[in-house]
């Protein structure tokens, strides 16, 4: 596979980065998945409007124009021959000296890195016909879930839980309400109403969160903003998650109750087509 680092297309073997890098020091950077189907970035313009707002909050450079980052992510998609994946984008902010809690200096250049990974018939996942099973767990993370950093490891330590439970993912609960899911934002759906977490500080906001409720309305569909609980949730008639990797996710099943009917419903499904039709 060829890599991108810091402008140059390498083998994946011969890619570099300093140990010095407060990203992988301090976790110190930013990152943006975007998906790649039939050789055709979704959401491109989205996830860099994101990506920009991220570093902003964090007062790192943007090392890149929207031009590059563009020529970039279609170098590595041809390079690589993707048909259907992801493209990883990471910026951290480097670091010419030793280590230290202060930034370096402004003028500082950030490490960039990207990446592919090929998912060959990534929009026809079976889990879509047959839904996710979920737990719940308290949401141990920092206070600013907006920022997408790449620190990880709570979300991390969050799937290893669910995988120890035989289930695919879980949702993460603050103050009795669920902010979201280990890499996506929560849905349910009652009476034909869609609830989904407000955007602030608690979550990350989804650029496929944005461009769902976009869709929901333009069909006419109901849309509330705001929280619920896990009984709420297992009370409702369906339950979806929203990612860049995953698309429209159905939920069948939180903490071992099954969510309506136990099985994949018509509003998840009618968005993941719509979706997956409108941004293709
Ligand atoms: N995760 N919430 C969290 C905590 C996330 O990590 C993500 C994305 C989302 C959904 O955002 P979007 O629709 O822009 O992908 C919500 C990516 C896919 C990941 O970490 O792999």
């Amino acid at each position: 596979r060829t890599v991108y680092v810091n402008g140059d297309y390498l083998p994946e073997d011969q890619a570099t980065v300093s140990v010095f890098d407060r990203g992988f020091l301090m976790a110190d950077g930013v990152y943006e998945v975007v998906s790649v189907l039939d050789g055709k970035l979704l959401d491109f313009d989205g996830h860099l409007v994101r990506l920009k707002r991220s570093l902003d909050e964090l007062s790192m450079d943007n090392p890149l124009s929207d031009d590059d980052y563009l020529a970039a992510f279609r170098a590595l998609v041809e390079r690589n021959g993707i048909t259907d994946g992801m493209i990883y984008l990471q910026v951290t902010r480097g670091n010419p000296g030793d280590r230290d809690f202060a930034y370096p200096p402004a003028g500082t250049r950030p490490t960039v890195v990207m990446f592919t990974q090929s998912k060959p018939g990534l929009a026809d996942a079976p889990a879509a016909k047959t839904g996710w099973k979920i737990i719940s767990i308290p949401d141990q993370r920092w206070a600013r879930r907006d920022i997408k950093t790449v620190q990880l490891l709570y979300p991390s330590m969050a799937k290893m839980e669910a995988k120890a439970r035989g289930v695919d993912d879980a949702w993460l609960v603050e103050d009795g309400l669920v902010t979201e899911g280990t890499s996506n934002n929560t849905y349910i759906v009652k009476n034909g109403t869609i609830v989904t977490r407000a955007l602030s500080n608690d979550i990350l906001h989804g650029i496929t969160r944005a461009a769902v409720l976009r869709f929901a309305a333009e069909a006419q569909m109901q849309v509330e903003e705001r929280s619920f609980t896990i009984a709420e949730a297992q009370a409702a008639d369906e339950a979806f998650i929203t990612s860049a990797s995953a698309f429209v996710m159905p939920v069948v099943e939180i903490d071992g109750a099954a969510v309506g009917t136990g099985q994949v419903g018509p509003v998840a499904t009618r968005l993941r087509e719509i979706y997956l039709e409108e941004s293709r």
